[in-house]
């Protein structure tokens, strides 16, 4: 089958009960037992639910996993995963990962006694040079968030591989649609199904997919233990948003190519993070099927940033990315104001920066939603 069939009729393909074509929100708690002690398929909806099973087989099918869990946010889905080690075991991650992870890595997993190190991940010698004896995994994002710095995923599978090591993959900003970690040596893959998966800005999700059936009794062990599920509805909501997911994708990449070409073409500019602009794309055409709805860019000065920001009527200012609409972000203020100071200074996470979350909507009117054309700054 086909991806864009798959996410039409993978995972469970409608309800083979009454023949509905889409999954039932099954919005039950608990479910009925022939005798004590002995449920059928399904027992408590914290273990597992149907709608949520449905998202579950889903998202491993379009990952190429063993197994799929569905979390109540993209955090959830991280912390879940963290939890597969234990205090004194060090983890490497990718120094410009999202700034929450960062956090609960540096302020939650840590007290807990997780060691890391935060290495820049596009050189695979700074992830070699971190390795330690007590080393169980490497974490990384690709393209990362907010610079869109590109790591060669299959380059890490094959240190993590020769190493015995996890190697987890956040594909958050690609989706299985334009890249899938798991056929180049990834164990985990991880999402903020809040973004491009629901597609529509209407639900907080986090989905984690696994290589092996082991590893998928160990993380379902964590989901059922700690209980950070999604519910029935959230559910259903993120198998609406996946069918659409193959024709959203093509013209976010679109719409976010022909704003990059004029975004080259405007004077306030001063720098343009994109894949398709990184050289080194070349090499990792293999790894991404195309380059992605999210750039980031640098303008003069703050003045510049204030003006666009303030002139816009379509695009709107907010937190988080991957919708149908247009998004525009502030990281240094907003997503990335948890990473300190002096390590956003280093990832090039400046005052000036802005990043776009580019949407569907018909490219000339955002295009002329960020022009200052004629506006004195
Ligand atoms: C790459 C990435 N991973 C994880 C997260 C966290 O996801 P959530 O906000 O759904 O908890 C985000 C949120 O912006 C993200 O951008």
């Amino acid at each position: 089958m086909k991806f864009d069939t798959l996410i039409i009729h993978g995972g469970i393909d409608g309800d083979a009960g009454t023949g509905a074509v889409t999954v039932p929100i099954y919005q039950t708690s608990t479910y009925r037992q022939s005798k004590a002690g002995q449920p059928g398929e399904y027992e408590y909806s914290r273990t597992a639910n149907p709608t949520r099973s449905a998202l579950e087989k889903l998202i491993a099918d379009l990952e190429g996993a063993a197994k799929g869990f569905a979390f109540s946010s993209g955090m959830a889905a991280i912390s879940s995963v963290l939890m597969l080690f234990k205090a004194g075991d060090h983890i490497i991650i990718g120094d410009d990962v999202y700034g929450g992870t960062y956090r609960v890595v540096d302020k939650v997993f840590s007290q807990l006694g997780l060691q890391y190190t935060a290495v820049d991940s596009t050189d695979p010698e700074n992830l070699k040079k971190a390795l330690q004896e007590n080393t169980r995994a490497i974490m990384i994002e690709t393209p990362s968030n907010p610079t869109m710095k590109l790591t060669n995923i299959k380059e890490i599978g094959k240190i993590t591989k020769e190493k015995e090591l996890l190697f987890i993959v956040d594909n958050t900003f690609m989706t299985p649609y334009l890249q899938r970690p798991m056929e180049l040596g990834a164990d985990i893959v991880i999402h903020s199904a809040t973004k491009y998966l629901g597609g529509h800005s209407d639900v907080v999700a986090g989905l984690a997919v696994v290589s092996s059936q082991e590893l998928g009794d160990k993380l379902h062990f964590i989901q059922n233990s700690v209980g950070a599920i999604l519910g029935p509805q959230d559910s259903w909501l993120l198998l609406k948003g996946i069918k659409t997911l193959a024709l959203r994708m093509d013209r976010h990449c679109d719409n976010a190519r022909a704003i990059v070409s004029w975004l080259q073409e405007q004077s306030w500019v001063t720098k343009i993070h994109y894949p398709g602009l990184n050289p080194r794309v070349g090499s990792l055409k293999e790894q991404m099927k195309d380059y992605g709805g999210m750039i980031s860019f640098e303008v003069k000065n703050e003045a510049v940033l204030n003006t666009i920001i303030g002139n816009l009527k379509i695009i709107t200012l907010a937190e988080s990315l991957g919708g149908i609409e247009s998004l525009i972000s502030v990281p240094a203020k907003m997503t990335h104001a948890s990473v300190p100071l002096e390590l956003r200074q280093r990832l090039g996470i400046s005052d000036t920066l802005i990043r776009l979350s580019v949407g569907i909507e018909a490219v000339e009117d955002l295009i002329k939603d960020l022009s200052i054309e004629g506006i004195l700054i």
